[in-house]
C-alpha cells in the first residue's frame, strides 16, 4: 500500500509528502480522511494538503489535568522555534550549517578560541531579539496551575525565564552566563558582547561560555534533580525536542517506567513517539494553550 510520508503540520493544516501520482489514488487519502474534521486537499507540487487538523485531547489526559498531577516537562529547541530561533536538527537546523565538531567542544575552543567565541556572541546577538511565545508563556501557567510541576530544558537560551518560568532545571547550561576554564568562576553576564576574544579571567584563565558542549558531563545538580522528578512524576511532557541527545532524551523513558502518563508535543514523530501514550502533533506555541484553557475549564467546574 502506498502511504505519503508524513512530513509535519504548518498552521492548521496537514502536511504530508507525497509521490504526484500517487495522490491520485483516491482510495489511499481516503485512509487519512479518518481523523480529519474537515477534508480539502489540494496538490502543489508534490505536497498535499490533507484538511484542517482538530486537536484531540483524550478523556485519559483531561483526567490528569488537576492541580494534584505530579507534572514534569522536558523542553528542546522546537519550543523556541516559534520565537525565531532555529532548531538543532532538521532542513534549517543549525547542525546543518555549522560543524559541531568546530564549534561546540572544548577542543575546539582551545584550539580556535576566537571562532567560537565570536560563534556564541553571533547567538547571543540573535538572543537579545527574540521573544518568550506562546508556548513558553503556557508554561509559565502550568506552573501556577499544578501543585508539583518541574521544568527541564535542554535549551540554553533562557526565554522560560524571560517567560516568567522559574527553578528552571537547565541541563545543558545558558548561553549568557560565562564561566573560567581554570578557577571555574562563573560571570552571570558579561557586559561586552563585542569583544571578538574571550576575555581572561583575574587568575589568567579564560572566560567560556557555561554550556555543555559534546563530551562534556552535564551538571551533575540539574541531571540528578531530572532523573529524580522524571523518575517519580505521573504526567511527562516532551515537547520540541527530538529525543536524540542522551541523557535528557533517557527522562522520559524514565518517566514512562516509572508509571508516568508520557506525552509528547513536537511537528513531527521523534525516537521518542514509539513509547508515547499520547502524541499531540503540531506546533508548542498552539497547542499548550490549548491544554492550558483545558485545565482552566476544568478547574472551573469543580468549583
Ligand atoms: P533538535 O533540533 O534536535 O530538535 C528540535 C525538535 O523540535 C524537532 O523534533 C522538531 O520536529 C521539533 N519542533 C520544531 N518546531 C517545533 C514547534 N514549533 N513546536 C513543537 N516542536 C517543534 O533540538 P533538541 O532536541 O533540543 O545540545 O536537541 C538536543 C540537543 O542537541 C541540544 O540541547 C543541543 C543539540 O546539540 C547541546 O548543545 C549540548
Amino acid at each position: 500500500m502506498l502511504r505519503p510520508d508524513f512530513i509535519g503540520t504548518r498552521n492548521d493544516v496537514f502536511l504530508c509528502h507525497c509521490e504526484p501520482k500517487a495522490w491520485q489514488s483516491l482510495t489511499e487519502i481516503r485512509v487519512f480522511q479518518t481523523n480529519l474534521k474537515k477534508l480539502d486537499f489540494t496538490l502543489t507540487n508534490s505536497y498535499i494538503l490533507f484538511g484542517v487538523m482538530k486537536l484531540e485531547i483524550s478523556e485519559k489526559l483531561q483526567s490528569r489535568l488537576v492541580p494534584e498531577t505530579k507534572v514534569v516537562v522536558l523542553t528542546g529547541a522546537g519550543i523556541s522555534a516559534e520565537s525565531g530561533v532555529p532548531t538543532f536538527r532538521g532542513k534549517e537546523g543549525l547542525w546543518k550549517k555549522f560543524r559541531p565538531e568546530e564549534l561546540a567542544t572544548f577542543e575546539a575552543f582551545m584550539a580556535n578560541p576566537k571562532l567560537v567565541w565570536e560563534w556564541y556572541q553571533y547567538r547571543r546577538k540573535l538572543l537579545e531579539q527574540v521573544k518568550p511565545n506562546l508556548g513558553h508563556k503556557a508554561l509559565v501557567d502550568f506552573q501556577k496551575f499544578f501543585k508539583g510541576f518541574t521544568l527541564i530544558t535542554q535549551n540554553v537560551d533562557g526565554l522560560h525565564q524571560k517567560a516568567g518560568s522559574f527553578d528552571i532545571v537547565e541541563l545543558h547550561g545558558n548561553i549568557k552566563r560565562n564561566r573560567c576554564i581554570s578557577c571555574g568562576k562563573i560571570f552571570e553576564s558579561l557586559k561586552n558582547l563585542k569583544e571578538k576574544n574571550p576575555p581572561l579571567c583575574d587568575c589568567g584563565g579564560r572566560i567560556r561560555p557555561d554550556v555543555v558542549w559534546f563530551g562534556e558531563m552535564l551538571p551533575q545538580d540539574a541531571l540528578q534533580k531530572a532523573f529524580f522528578v522524571s523518575s517519580n512524576c505521573e504526567l511527562f511532557f516532551s515537547i520540541g525536542t527530538s529525543a536524540v541527545v542522551h541523557p535528557a532524551a533517557s527522562l522520559p523513558i524514565m518517566a514512562k517506567r516509572g508509571g508516568a502518563y508520557l506525552i509528547e508535543v513536537n511537528i513531527e514523530p521523534t525516537e521518542l513517539s514509539f513509547i508515547t501514550d499520547e502524541k499531540l502533533l503540531g506546533k508548542a506555541g498552539e497547542i499548550l494553550p490549548e491544554i492550558v484553557k483545558l485545565f482552566r475549564k476544568n478547574s472551573q467546574k469543580d468549583m
